[in-house]
């Protein structure tokens, strides 16, 4: 709470600032609310950030009572607080989403996109070419019972996340697979490079070298 206090106090006295410098005419108020939460999110990226370099949020388990403990504590308010709002919305087109996701730790490689959701994208690593689709969901913990973990997703180039699929702590996707829409991919399986994996739980369906079975479009009428 003290850091989110810090992040709140640095966005009000962004704004005064804003306002004593700009002149802003009828629209004042919009514009600085609209200033103020651009800071309010700037700062909380940057003192998240700064926090989880003095503190590191490791992957694997976190005992009870742990230092670890306090620090997953502090890293998901930050989430419950601020982040996941923007995450569920829906409302930031996926150029912004990308930004948003490296700036809170994901890494993502080139041209690779999300309107999927990632909890803990500091666990997460995508390529090149890839794209995670609309209300898809990475879930890189595991919160069991008094369970407490987390385990990295890594994806490859050129894959593709079906729209509205569920993959879970520890999975590995190969270049060029791709998980079907709606599937749920459990913890730690590993998905080849150029796979077709569907349902629940997903199992391998095919490859995208052409072993699906191929349907003649028949012609419009
Ligand atoms: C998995 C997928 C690639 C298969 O497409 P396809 O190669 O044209 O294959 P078909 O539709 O002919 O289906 C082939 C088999 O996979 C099964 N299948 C297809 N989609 C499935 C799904 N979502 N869940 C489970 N099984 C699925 C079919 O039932 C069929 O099984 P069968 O051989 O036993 O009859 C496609 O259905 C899919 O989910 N694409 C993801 C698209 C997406 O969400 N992109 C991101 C957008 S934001």
């Amino acid at each position: 709470m003290v850091l989110l206090a810090c992040a709140g106090t640095g966005a009000v006295l962004t704004a005064v600032v804003f306002d004593r410098l700009v002149t802003l005419g009828d629209f004042r108020g919009v514009v600085l609310v609209a200033v103020a939460i651009v800071a309010l999110y700037l700062y909380a990226i940057l003192i998240f950030r700064l926090f989880l370099r003095a503190f590191p949020l490791r992957a694997g388990e976190i005992a009870e009572g742990s230092q670890q403990e306090f620090v997953y504590h502090v890293y998901v308010l930050f989430f419950l607080m601020l982040f996941y709002s923007i995450m569920r919305s829906g409302f930031m087109p996926a150029p912004l989403m990308r930004l948003f996701y490296l700036a809170i730790g994901a890494r993502l490689g080139a041209n690779t996109y999300t309107q999927g959701i990632i909890h803990d994208p500091r666990f997460v690593e995508i390529g090149d070419n890839s794209v995670v689709g609309q209300y898809a969901l990475l879930i890189l913990h595991v919160i069991e019972g008094r369970r407490l973990a987390h385990y990295p997703i890594r994806i490859g180039h050129n894959v593709t996340i079906g729209a509205g699929a569920t993959v879970l702590a520890g999975v590995v996707v190969g270049d060029g697979a791709i998980v079907s829409t709606g599937a749920v991919v459990t913890k730690e399986t590993l998905i080849g490079d150029g796979e077709i994996w569907g349902g629940i739980p997903a199992r391998l369906l095919g490859r995208t070298s052409g072993l699906l079975p191929s349907r003649e479009s028949p012609p419009l009428t």
